[in-house]
């Protein structure tokens, strides 16, 4: 199939452009620089080029394809609101491209928020008003009506891998070499999913090849770590103390990621591995903090 892949010079959308061309995919990755474009093309992919931010783009580079891949995101903290209505846009003008079609269309997401204190699991639906991108989430559900094979994948909050990603653990370790200290909050107990990057990019591709529409599915391949583990194995591979931090000095040892890190959030992905087969065989996030993937700098 042909499939077009936004983000697909990313972290996740590498991986993925790389199992759907091993898969026996024509992949067309979407590029808006020179330099995206020739990482793009190191993967085999062809190159399509374009922005999320301009829906002609968009809707020039869907028509050459039968399914997207829709990984492209403007991850800029300060243009939350602005990068979720962006990311409705371009998936507006894909749905346009592909209605009635019956092709893929599969949309990132996140399994954050979705269930406080307790497993979150695939049927879990937060309410679209929580925030927008949520809402954008709901939204792609309700295109199977359109005739769109649409699905939703949500990520585990920290999806790892050699060469380290720039997300939330990464901070952490920034935090921990700063102030000298690996911190974890209270007693540590609450939970944070894990996937390794290879195996969410072999998801994408099983959920391509398989899902059904309206499938939601996750990237979770440890259903939750500790944070007091994790904050151990940063503290050991930077050869600082390890220390609880008590809740109410969070917010000024860890600043704004304090309100994540406090989060008990475990997600099972038992329903995606029985819909696609999908096994995780890659290391854990702990053995990849060992290996050094996030040194802190
Ligand atoms: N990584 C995680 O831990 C995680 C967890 C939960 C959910 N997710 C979601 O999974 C998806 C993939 O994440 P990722 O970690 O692979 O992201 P990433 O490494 O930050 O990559 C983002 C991709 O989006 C592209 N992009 C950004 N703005 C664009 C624009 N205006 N036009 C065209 N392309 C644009 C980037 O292109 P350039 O190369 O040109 O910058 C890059 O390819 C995202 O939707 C993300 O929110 C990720």
């Amino acid at each position: 199939m042909r499939i077009l892949v936004t983000g697909a010079s990313g972290w996740i959308g590498s991986t993925s452009v790389k199992e759907l061309i091993a898969a026996g995919h024509h992949v067309l990755g979407l590029a808006r620089s020179d330099e995206s474009a020739a990482k793009i093309a190191e993967l085999g992919a062809e190159v399509v080029r374009g922005s999320l931010d301009d829906l002609a783009s968009l809707r020039g580079a869907a028509a050459q394809a039968e399914g997207v891949v829709h990984l492209g995101y403007n991850h800029d903290f300060s243009q939350m609101a602005a990068a979720a209505q962006t990311d409705r846009a371009a998936i507006d003008t894909f749905a346009d491209v592909l209605q009635g079609t019956g092709g893929p269309l599969l949309v990132a997401g996140g399994t954050l928020g979705l269930a406080a204190g307790r497993m979150g699991n695939e049927a879990d639906m937060p309410g679209a008003q929580s925030d927008p991108r949520t809402a954008n989430a709901a939204y792609t559900l309700g295109l199977p009506e359109r005739g769109i094979r649409s699905m939703v994948v949500r990520f585990a909050p920290t999806v790892h891998g050699a060469g380290g990603d720039h997300g939330f653990v990464a901070v952490l370790a920034r935090i921990a070499r700063e102030k000298g200290v690996s911190g974890y909050i209270g007693e540590g107990r609450n939970r944070w999913p894990a996937v390794h990057r290879l195996d969410a990019g072999k998801l994408v591709q099983l959920a391509i090849d398989k899902a059904t529409p309206g499938s939601v599915l996750h990237a979770v391949a440890e259903e939750g770590v500790a944070t007091r583990d994790i904050a151990t194995a940063l503290g050991q591979f930077l050869s600082v103390s390890v220390e609880s931090i008590p809740a109410d000095h969070a917010q000024a040892h860890f600043d704004w990621m304090s309100m994540f890190f406090a989060a008990d959030a475990p997600a099972s992905s038992a329903r995606t591995r029985s819909l696609l087969g999908w096994e995780p065989t890659h290391g854990t996030l702990l053995e990849d903090i060992a290996a050094g993937h996030y040194p802190g700098h």
